[in-house]
């Protein structure tokens, strides 16, 4: 970790006690504390900063880069060092086929693709009443935007994912706060997902930038 990087860290974390309402902890933390906080679980782990600021009985973080604070774990956390397709493949199945999630962030590698299929995989396993946190959904730069990875800044294209997920799937409550860097709330109400056409995939894949920034709507923003 460098020194910027650090600094970076740790300011985030003061302004983070100073004004917790402007980051994504604290809607977690709330969807927790009012189902019970009981399993939580985080696709995209990095150091741990949000997991370790997160309090529930459970504590499942998924990453396929294992870094030094989470190579010790603390009482009631599990970590599974592989990618989110290979744990909802593999591990997941068993560990929650008993167990429910309350609440999920989704918040592995940021491309459209594997944000939908992040959320459409934890979606299988929350409770009814559970809830799906999706980071990085409002990107104020078209650079940051960008549907390839790059630098530290980089959102992604997940706001697709969000813009998709309005569209194709009605059952559902999707809409999107202006915390953090975009903060997507995802409730299922106990609805399976439905199928979602190929072509819808590909067409909101395909939406330019310029579709967000002329219309927040589109991924249900609130002011
Ligand atoms: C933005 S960081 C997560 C930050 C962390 N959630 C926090 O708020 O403190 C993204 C992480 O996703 C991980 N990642 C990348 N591809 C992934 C995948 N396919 N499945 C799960 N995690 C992935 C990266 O290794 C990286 O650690």
């Amino acid at each position: 970790m460098t020194a910027l990087s650090k600094l970076s860290l740790l300011l985030r974390r003061f302004r983070r006690r100073i004004r917790p309402k402007a980051y994504k902890e604290y809607y977690i933390q709330e969807a927790l504390d009012s189902l019970g906080r009981r399993v939580y679980l985080e696709i995209g782990v990095r150091l741990g900063d949000s997991f370790r600021y997160i309090k529930s009985r459970e504590k499942i973080g998924v990453d396929p880069c294992r870094t030094k604070p989470m190579l010790k774990l603390r009482s009631g956390e599990l970590f599974f060092e592989m990618t989110s397709d290979d744990f909802f493949r593999g591990p997941g199945v068993q560990l929650f086929a008993t167990k429910k999630v309350d609440v999920c962030l989704v918040d592995g590698l940021h491309s459209f693709g594997q944000a939908l299929a992040d959320v459409l995989n934890a979606a299988k396993v929350l409770r009814s009443d559970g809830v799906i946190v999706l980071d990085d959904v409002y990107p104020d730069t078209p650079d940051k935007a960008s549907p390839t990875a790059h630098g530290r800044a980089w959102n992604g294209d997940v706001w697709k994912t969000m813009a998709l997920l309005r569209f194709a799937q009605p059952d559902w409550e999707v809409y999107s706060l202006p915390a953090d860097e975009g903060v997507g709330i995802i409730k299922t109400h106990g609805c399976a997902a439905r199928a979602i056409a190929a072509e819808d995939v590909a067409r909101y894949g395909n939406l330019p930038y310029e579709a967000l920034a002329s219309d927040p709507a589109i991924i249900g923003l609130t002011r």
